[in-house]
């Protein structure tokens, strides 16, 4: 059997990727559009892996998927595929309907007219699993509990707004045509492949590289915080064991200020890597303009995900966050593939 991956060369896509390899010979159909934030690198060491099929396409294009699920006899849909950028999706909303919401529509509609077609064992195994955010919440006050799967959906940027639709469209999926599907909303991921224009590869690379650190606003906005391959740890869980039709909260318990996250990270950096001058990293820290509609705060309630299926997260932030500074300290041919061409266009755009 073989599993389709949306998003795979993207930064969760492709942890996942590594994560399913780890635990499993089963074969992965990776599809990925590879837009700027794609990134066929991040799958190299699997070039020579004959169990990995990577597939350059969208996932909007419905013959292509069609074809793909028929081919490869596909029993599970991992879809991460989207435009996942806040600020990106305040500059520029379209490319995130276009994806979140259309694509993620054709992707459906193909996905439902193959599995019309399977067999009744192969049509009640099969699974579609929608990785989506916990910014379709909304956003909460300081002393609001946390999110659970319960909480009204209040999106408040362009891309959690685009997210919530996704949601809704697997949702009724579900409901009007059976199709067995998942929806996990997670909060904010960090950890190896994360792509710079997110708060903590950006500022790792800036403190590195003698640049601003730019916190918006106040930097007292709350984040919970969770270590990409606990992520991935969870979605395998509710893969195999979540009831189809249910959602699931996934958060690391890590709820933290965006200037206490950012500190942390220097402090560690000052240990790691101690700057010539003896100065410190915190030094950079600089206040920028607030984003548009900032969120305030988001929380994640994960006690349904450990109570039904036993999962909880295993790194704290602080080992999280070394093994991720580590990982970038160490990749440096990554990063300056990375931080080339397209994404000098964004900082210029975002920063000055
Ligand atoms: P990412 O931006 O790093 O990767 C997205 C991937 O999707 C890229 O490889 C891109 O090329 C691909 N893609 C975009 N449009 C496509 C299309 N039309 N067809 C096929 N591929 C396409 O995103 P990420 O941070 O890895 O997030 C993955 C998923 O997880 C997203 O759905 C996001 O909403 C969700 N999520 C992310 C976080 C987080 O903290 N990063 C937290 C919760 C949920
Ligand atoms: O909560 C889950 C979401 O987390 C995912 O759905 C999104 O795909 C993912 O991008 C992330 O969204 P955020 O907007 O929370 O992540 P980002 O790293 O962009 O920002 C984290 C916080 O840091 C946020 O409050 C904005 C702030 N920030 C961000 C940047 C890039 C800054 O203060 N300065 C910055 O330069």
């Amino acid at each position: 059997m073989t599993i389709l991956v949306t998003g795979a060369a993207g930064f969760i896509g492709s942890n996942f990727v590594f994560d399913w390899f780890s635990e499993s010979n089963e074969d992965i159909v990776s599809l990925d559009l590879l837009t700027y934030a794609g990134n066929l690198e991040n799958l190299s060491s699997l070039d020579q892996n004959p169990h990995h099929h990577f597939v350059h396409g969208d996932i909007g294009d419905y013959d292509l998927v069609s074809k793909l699920l028929e081919e490869h006899r596909i029993r599970a849909i991992i879809h991460f595929a989207a435009e996942s950028h806040v600020d990106r999706s305040i500059h520029g909303p379209r490319d995130f309907i276009k994806t979140n919401i259309v694509g993620t529509y054709h992707l459906l509609e193909s996905v439902r007219a193959y599995w019309n077609n399977l067999d009744e064992t192969a049509k009640k195994a099969f699974r579609f699993l929608h990785v989506s955010t916990d910014e379709v919440y909304g956003s909460l006050n300081e002393k609001a509990p946390a999110f659970t799967e319960k909480h009204p959906y209040q999106p408040n940027s362009p891309y959690s707004a685009s997210k919530a639709a996704s949601d809704y469209l697997v949702r009724a999926w579900f409901h009007t045509y059976g199709l067995p599907v998942l929806t996990t909303n997670c909060s904010n991921n960090y950890g190896p492949y994360h792509f710079p224009e997110k708060l903590i590869p950006l500022c790792i690379l800036n403190a590195l590289n003698g640049m601003p650190l730019p916190i918006y606003g106040d930097g007292q906005q709350i984040r919970d915080w969770l270590y990409v391959k606990d992520h991935c740890d969870a979605i395998r869980e509710v893969l195999a064991r979540g009831q189809p039709g249910e959602t699931y909260n996934v958060g690391g318990w890590n709820e933290k200020t965006n200037l206490n996250v950012v500190k942390t990270l220097c402090g560690i950096l000052d240990e790691l890597k101690p700057k010539a001058d003896g100065s410190k990293y915190e030094n950079q820290i600089t206040y920028v303009k607030d984003r548009p509609g900032h969120d305030r705060r988001y929380a994640i309630d994960a006690s349904k995900l450990e109570r039904e299926l036993g999962w909880r997260p295993q790194e704290t932030f602080e080992t999280g966050l070394r093994k991720t500074i580590i990982w970038y300290l160490e990749n440096d041919i990554w990063v300056n593939h990375v931080v080339s061409g397209e994404y000098q266009h964004w900082v210029k755009k975002q920063y000055s």
